[in-house]
């Protein structure tokens, strides 16, 4: 039977007279697709140039899944680098959060398909949709079981095939997204911490911003659907731009006072990677230097529920994050959806 932590004296939970066990991120892992599609590539699909996409956007490439690929392989792929790094088995997991907008298929959930793929035959299953946001949302979920015992191990996976709803003729929407995974595991580790809070937060009045229309109890596939190009991602760029500063910036501001700490304090800060001139409005609002603000979007552009996860891996693999730094998360999305988390890494 596990006790309770000794060292919970930082985290706002406890703070606030909660006793459950804390819930730190074991290891991380992602995987993206092999294919590299270049902003050359795009100027041959769309009139745009690569001066206009990295200008408005950072992004120079991004990762495209083989047609034979999808969402719920990204993830296994993830999730298994993740248990790999800290020797559990799949048999250990017992419960798998998978945040995706592009599951493999309306249902199941691509969570049940990742859990035959990885062998984790002992898990329960379950996707959750809150499109950008998406991991840190599943993240916070995940700790709940943690915290509260119900569970020892669990799988939470950010996993995207973006590429299949984008409408490959768009300029507007085609050069700004790519398809990945990453995947983090929870436990309870006594006297480290991992999560010390993460906020979340919707607005559901701006659905509209930023969708995808057909597909849905609303408007189910047909020929007319179809044709009008409902199946694709849509999105108003300059309001959901607007937004995400305002709402990331916000959802920072609240998940640091939760713990008590100063924007100095954190080592490093991972935003959600949509667009280089909205991290850079972020990362000046909050008063960071630029190198504390990781960054990979020229790579992958925008990888929705896969993002922040992504690039959590990579900070951590380049020994940006080591053990016992403070790093905060940020993310915003479709819904709209916004979150932010404090890692004691
Ligand atoms: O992850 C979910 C959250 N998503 C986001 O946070 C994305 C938020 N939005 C953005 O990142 C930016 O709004 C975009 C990158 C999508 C667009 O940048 P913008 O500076 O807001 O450009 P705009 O939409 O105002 O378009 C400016 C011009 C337009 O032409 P006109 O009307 O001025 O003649 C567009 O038609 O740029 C044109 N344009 C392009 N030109 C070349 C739009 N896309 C392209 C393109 N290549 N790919």
């Amino acid at each position: 039977m596990n006790t309770l932590p000794e060292k919970d004296f930082t985290n706002p939970r406890a703070q606030h007279g909660f006793v459950g066990r804390t819930c730190s991120i074991v290891s991380v892992g992602s995987y993206v697709p092999e294919k590299i599609v270049t902003n050359a590539d795009l100027e041959r699909l769309v009139d745009t140039s690569d001066e206009w996409i990295t200008s408005r956007t950072g992004i120079r490439e991004r990762r495209v899944a083989a047609a034979d690929e999808f969402t719920s392989d990204l993830g296994a792929k993830a999730a298994s680098r993740a248990l790999e790094k800290v020797g559990i088995s799949g048999e250990q997991v017992q419960l798998i959060i998978v945040a995706t907008i592009t599951p493999d298929m309306t249902f199941p959930s691509t969570a049940a398909l990742i859990q035959q793929k990885i062998g984790a035959v002992n898990a329960a299953a379950f996707d959750i949709e809150a499109a950008c946001s998406g991991f840190i949302y599943a993240l916070e979920i995940g700790q709940q079981f943690i915290m509260s015992r119900t569970y020892e191990t669990v799988l939470v996976i950010g996993a995207e095939k973006l590429s299949s709803i984008i409408n490959w003729k768009d300029r507007n929407t085609c050069v700004l997204f790519g398809d990945g995974a990453g995947a983090a595991v929870l436990q309870y580790r006594p006297g480290s911490h991992g999560l010390l809070t993460a906020c979340m937060g919707a607005d559901g009045s701006k659905a509209d911003l930023l969708n995808m229309p057909g597909g849905g109890s609303r408007c189910p596939a047909t020929v007319d659907s179809v044709n009008a190009g409902l199946h694709f991602l849509r999105m108003e760029g300059k309001e959901t731009f607007k937004n995400a500063i305002n709402a990331m910036n916000a959802a920072a501001h609240e998940a640091l006072a939760r713990c008590n700490l100063d924007i100095a304090q954190i080592k490093c800060v991972i935003p959600h990677q949509a667009n280089r001139r909205i991290i850079d409005a972020v990362g000046e609002r909050l008063g960071v230097r630029q190198d504390q603000v990781f960054v990979n979007l020229d790579r992958y552009g925008n990888t929705s529920a896969a993002s922040v996860a992504i690039a959590l891996d990579e900070a951590v693999d380049q020994g940006i994050i080591q053990r016992g730094d403070l790093v905060l998360l940020l993310v915003f999305g479709a819904g709209l959806t916004w979150g932010a988390a404090v890692i004691e890494w």
